[in-house]
């Protein structure tokens, strides 16, 4: 491998991902092909953006056209695709763009590259393609159970993936990594969004009782599996990626608020989201034992190091917290938060 496109190379762990192989690999062309959503921001890439060895292209995964000219332009040797629309909320209020990148732009990122030869591709996915699990661990091999069009396009994308390595026999892998946190994660996620809006001593709006649990993974920690399995994952297979530290909402909202200084008066109890998985937790068994990969952070230091940053940089969210997003945020939370002041 010589030239690697990353697509979704501008959104949270993409732009993570770019900035750790950068400077891992020196020898790589590092392309990025991003279609620069409401998530893709390229203030994400600055700290790169003079590398001789990084490109970016503004595109759609879903558009053939455009695929093929930059796999073509830039003789692409390897896909890793994190290109999607990710957040549930957003996929409960309006499924169709999931639809659209999840699923068909995946299908046409590997279909292009089966014609034009490009062997390696790496596709992006999520544990909560299993469903939900409300003890024990989920493995690999158990099946599918989506529960939200995020999840379920995702799924989609997972299978487009082993169809072309079963019957096209391309060198596909997959990784199914847990709940992410880190800096530069858009503020519609549970971490930036609550530390970002406890900055401002406004109220965070937990859904339901509170009590879901969700497995935390530190973003370095998931791009360095996922590089890890692009060098070391054997065609075909799949790999969970999670962060060993399962917590529940509840927890994690008064950690968060106790390392700002914030009160828990500022929590509000709102109405659930529709279909809220209760509980993802996965084991890590395979890919410790056949890659020697672990998560090299603690919960409590990484999570502290996040919020940190997120105090120290609030030029980087302060502009997205405008136009879009307070529309969003207006169709989201106004109506759940109003019933609390009832
Ligand atoms: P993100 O929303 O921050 O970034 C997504 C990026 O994809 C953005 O830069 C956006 O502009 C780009 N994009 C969207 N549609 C596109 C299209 N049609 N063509 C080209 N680019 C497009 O997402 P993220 O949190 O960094 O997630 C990256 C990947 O990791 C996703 O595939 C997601 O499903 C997966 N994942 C995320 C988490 C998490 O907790 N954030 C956990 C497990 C897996
Ligand atoms: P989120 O960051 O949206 O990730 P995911 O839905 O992919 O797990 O949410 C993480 C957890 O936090 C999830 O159980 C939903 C909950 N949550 C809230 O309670 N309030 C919120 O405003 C948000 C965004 C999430």
């Amino acid at each position: 491998m010589k030239n690697i496109l990353v697509t979704g190379g501008a959104g949270f762990i993409g732009s993570t991902f770019v900035r750790r192989a950068i400077a891992r690999h020196p020898d790589y062309k590092i392309v990025v092909l991003d279609k620069l959503t409401y998530a893709g921001n390229l203030d994400n890439l600055l700290p790169v953006k003079d590398a001789p060895q990084y490109a970016f292209e503004r595109g759609d995964i879903a558009d053939r056209a455009t695929v093929r000219r930059v796999l073509e332009t830039h003789e692409i040797d390897a896909i890793v695709n994190f290109a999607a629309e990710s957040h549930v909320d957003r996929s409960v209020l309006d499924p169709h763009a999931f639809i659209n990148t999840n699923s068909v732009g995946v299908y046409t990122l590997l279909d292009t590259a089966r014609e034009l030869g490009v062997q390696r591709f790496h596709q992006v996915s999520t544990d909560e393609v299993y469903g939900s699990i409300d003890e024990g661990h989920f493995r690999e091999g158990d099946p599918l159970e989506p529960n939200s069009p995020y999840s379920a396009s995702k799924a989609s994308g997972d299978l487009m993936a082993r169809a072309y390595y079963v019957t096209y026999g391309m060198h596909t892998t997959v990784t199914r990594g847990s709940n992410t946190f880190g800096p530069y994660q858009y503020p519609e996620k549970v971490i930036p969004f609550f530390v970002t809006e406890a900055l401002d001593d406004r109220p965070l709006p937990l859904y339901g009782d509170g009590m879901q649990v969700r497995d935390w993974l530190y973003v370095d920690d998931h791009s360095d599996a996922i590089d890890t399995v692009l060098h070391k994952g054997a065609p075909g297979e799949i790999f969970n990626v999670g962060g060993e530290s399962e917590r529940h909402n509840i927890d994690v909202t008064r950690f968060l608020l106790q390392t700002l200084g914030k009160p828990e008066s500022l929590i509000r109890y709102v109405e659930d989201r529709p279909g809220h998985d209760r509980r993802y937790a996965l084991t890590n068994d395979k890919i410790r034992a056949e890659l020697g990969w672990e998560p090299a952070h603690s919960f409590e230091d990484a999570m502290t190091e996040t919020v940190r940053w997120y105090q120290q940089n609030d030029w980087w969210w302060r502009k997205i917290k405008t136009g879009e997003y307070l529309e969003y945020y207006k169709r989201q939370y106004a109506a759940r938060l109003a019933e609390t002041e009832k």
